[in-house]
């Protein structure tokens, strides 16, 4: 009874800062964003009666924590198939986890898709999403590749395709600042800023129309419309996060300069946007015939440890190999 999956990050443009009343991990905003292909996790999930209870080995460590978050996941899946034997879990990131890259979206995509394998579960893509959902909310846009929407609407939303990858064929540079991993995480962190951000009335308030705009320029692959909502997006979120008591400060100096650097090519002409999540890292959006200019903008950035070009990706699939 082994199952092995592999899924990626994925970064989102409309960003989710919060989440409902009412426990089932839904997020209080709609989200859009785009998988990734170059980063990935693979997970191993073998299930066995021999097991007393569910070992979790990542990246080649075992943390009580980790096996805490990951064991609550299996009991989801475990409710949902009426299967309970215990799981011995490997899984390893080619990236730096926690470190503002995703790792939790493509780590709960993988762990559920592996998991469904080795049960044999009957269980389609959307219960798929939603159990990923349940236990990181991001994971659920994972399942899918290319564009991806979450919206919320529902009371127990699961992500869909919004684009194919091969449809519009961006690329992304995801300048590493730094591998430290964050202090705060998002789980907590969005927690303090529901409840203590003056601006985060303005930030759910105003998040629909964020998503509406995202949508209609992926559809009509507007990149100057996606480029602007997605800036907006982020920067708002971030004024969330710095209004936050004690604020929630992700950037250091090299995430300043980047973006400067990105809004400068912008005004250039230069198709190429940034998005920065719950960490240090600057993702930079731009169309292939640009990587190697944004490269050359950004690589002599005092700060910058590396920068990692990467394709839009497929979504969370099961695999031979670990
Ligand atoms: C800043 O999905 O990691 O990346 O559900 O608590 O695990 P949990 O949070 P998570 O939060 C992601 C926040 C974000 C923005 C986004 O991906 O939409």
């Amino acid at each position: 009874m082994e199952g092995i999956a592999q899924a990626q990050p994925n970064i989102a443009l409309v960003k989710y800062w919060g989440k409902q009343r009412g426990g089932n991990n839904v997020p209080s905003t709609p989200s859009l964003s785009i998988t990734l292909d170059a980063l990935w996790t693979r997970t191993r999930v073998e299930f066995s009666g021999a097991h007393a209870r569910d070992l979790v080995v990542i990246n080649d460590k075992s943390d009580e924590a980790q096996r805490q978050r990951v064991a609550r996941c299996l009991d989801n899946i475990r409710q949902s198939t009426g299967r309970d034997l215990y799981a011995m879990v490997e899984s390893k990131n080619n990236f730096p986890t926690g470190a503002g890259l995703a790792s939790s979206a493509s780590g709960f995509s993988a762990l559920v898709t592996a998991a469904c394998a080795a049960l044999d579960a009957d269980l389609d893509r959307d219960q798929r999403s939603r159990l990923a959902r349940m236990s990181s909310a991001s994971a659920a846009r994972s399942m899918l590749g290319g564009f991806v929407a979450l919206d919320v609407t529902e009371t127990d939303p699961a992500a869909r395709a919004l684009l194919d990858q091969r449809d519009w064929p961006l690329e992304v540079l995801v300048a590493v600042t730094s591998t430290n991993a964050k202090s705060v995480g998002s789980t907590q962190g969005m927690l303090q800023s529901a409840a203590t951000s003056a601006f985060y009335a303005a930030w759910t308030d105003s998040a629909g129309d964020d998503f509406t705009a995202a949508r209609r320029a992926v559809l009509r692959r507007d990149f100057q419309s996606l480029a602007d909502v997605s800036e907006a997006s982020c920067l708002k979120m971030h004024g969330v996060m710095l209004t936050t008591k004690p604020a929630l400060v992700y950037w250091n100096g090299a995430t300043v300069e980047i973006i400067h650097r990105v809004r400068a090519l912008r005004s250039q002409g230069t198709p190429a946007f940034f998005t920065i999540d719950a960490g240090p890292q600057v993702k930079v959006v731009t169309e292939a015939a640009f990587v190697d200019n944004v490269r050359q903008a950004i690589e002599d950035i005092p700060g910058v440890v590396d920068i990692v070009p990467s394709a839009l990706g497929a979504g969370a699939r099961v695999v031979d190999e670990f």
